[in-house]
């Protein structure tokens, strides 16, 4: 990865507007399925290409993004990319591997397993490596493919999956609300037949936003949003135009940002109904929180104050990757804040980074407790995943003199050009 650093001069307040861009977590598994479109299981030769087609409006220019345009395009479909519309037509697609390297370059590939089986019929992967986050297990996603009739080997790292005879009627529950898991089950059960009933399934907007996407093809998909969702198989699925949800952890980590620097800030292009865990943080450190229509504006011109105890829970609990977020945040509030991490079981890992710019926090297992300091120091740090990436970023913009972040390939994964929105709201950042 190359080793680009972002440079930031903090301790200027945030102020303006910022739109916001198309949910990663959203694009992502949709792209995987486009995949699906054009695999019509009746093999009814009359299936025209142009109905192969989809075009997917507001996605994000990600490098995760960009890795999963790679992956289609190695599966056979063609795809164009202007701004943030993009084309897939998938009529061609027969490709049953990805490849190691794709596998490596985006975490989430693990979300294309159900989109090619229920395709092609059968996927070859390797298995996704434990990350930043601590292992990634994907032992639901398996389990749950198995219940569906697929036959799994894994050997040597390689996953191997071949899709069987599927039940008329499979009825899954899964031991946690898993968001991949629920991905990789809607994604598999949409084309072809019978029945699945999903128990104890994620609730978060972005499976909401699959499922919109999926209907708009032809599937029949009920209960999104709720614990438990029903996919009748259908025999085709075709293309169509569909526009991501707005990235609701984006929108969060400008908050964070404006919280941290006493500033102000309008976000345009966001679904506040998804936020409301998100808001009530904020608010709970003394910001004024006023969402409306497809805005949110937040105010900290009081210094922030400590939060007694946030945790992370599924949704519509506070999300874990607002988590980091937050943490940044109070490292300058007054008073001491407890945040337990209830969702992955490694991800205090820019309390370390924080403390080197001044911060108070103790880190121990899925508890981290953070005195509020009145001044932070800016200094040299390290994004070690994602949102531990934008958390440096939200303290930095709060910190004293400068900082420099390195390995912000991390953050290029989940942010788009995130230099440049906290340039517009009168950051002094750069990318060096
Ligand atoms: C999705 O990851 C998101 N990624 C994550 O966002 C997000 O933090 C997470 O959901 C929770 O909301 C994408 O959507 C691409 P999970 P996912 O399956 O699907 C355990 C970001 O920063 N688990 O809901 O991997 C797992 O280890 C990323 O944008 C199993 O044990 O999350 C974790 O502890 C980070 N076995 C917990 O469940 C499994 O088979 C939640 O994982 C699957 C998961």
């Amino acid at each position: 990865m190359e080793s680009s650093r972002l440079l930031i001069d903090g301790g200027r307040k945030i102020e303006g507007e910022i739109r916001v861009h198309g949910a990663k977590n959203s694009v992502l598994p949709i792209l995987a399925a486009t995949l699906l479109c054009g695999g019509a299981k009746s093999g009814n030769a009359g299936f025209s290409r142009t109905c192969a087609a989809s075009t997917v409006h507001n996605c994000p220019g990600l490098s995760d993004a960009f890795a999963a345009m790679r992956i289609l395009r190695s599966l056979g479909c063609e795809i164009s990319h202007e701004g943030s519309t993009v084309t897939v037509n998938s009529a061609d697609a027969d490709g049953d591997i990805i490849s190691d390297g794709l596998m490596h370059e985006m975490r989430s590939s693990i979300v294309f397993l159900g989109a090619i089986l229920g395709r092609v019929g059968r996927c070859r992967l390797s298995f996704p490596g434990g990350c930043e986050l601590g292992p990634r297990p994907i032992d639901l996603h398996l389990e749950a493919l198995r219940r569906l009739g697929v036959r799994i080997t894994i050997d040597h790292g390689i996953l191997d999956c071949t899709a069987g005879v599927r039940p008329t009627c499979a009825d899954i529950t899964l031991s946690l609300p898993s968001v991949g898991a629920t991905e990789n089950i809607m994604l598999y059960s949409a084309l072809g037949s019978g029945e699945t009933v999903i128990r104890n399934a994620a609730r978060e907007p972005e499976i909401a936003d699959l499922a919109g996407y999926l209907i708009k093809c032809g599937a029949e998909i009920s209960g999104q949003g709720t614990s438990t969702l029903v996919i009748n198989g259908v025999p085709e699925l075709h293309g169509c135009e569909y526009s991501v949800m707005p990235d609701r952890i984006e929108a969060a980590t400008y908050m964070g940002a404006a919280a941290i620097t006493g500033g102000e800030l309008m976000l345009t292009g966001v679904r506040p109904q998804d936020m409301y865990s998100c808001m009530s943080v904020f608010s709970e450190m003394g910001c004024g929180v006023y969402p409306y229509d497809d805005k949110v504006f937040i105010s900290a011109r009081k210094p922030i104050t400590a939060v007694r105890t946030v945790r992370t829970m599924p949704y519509p609990g506070f999300p874990t990757d607002c988590q980091p977020i937050v943490l940044a945040a109070l490292c300058k509030s007054q008073g001491t804040s407890v945040i337990v991490e209830n969702i992955f079981e490694n991800r205090f890992m820019a309390a370390p980074e924080l403390r080197r710019m001044g911060a108070n926090i103790k880190a121990e297992g899925k508890v981290a407790v953070i005195e509020g300091v009145k001044k932070l120091c800016g200094a040299p740090v390290r994004a070690y995943d994602l949102r531990a990436g934008a958390a440096l970023v939200v303290a930095a913009l709060g910190a004293e003199g400068q900082t420099e972040i390195s390995d912000i390939h991390y953050i290029d994964r989940g942010y788009e050009s995130i230099e440049t929105a906290f340039s517009s709201v009168g950051a002094d950042i750069k990318r060096i």
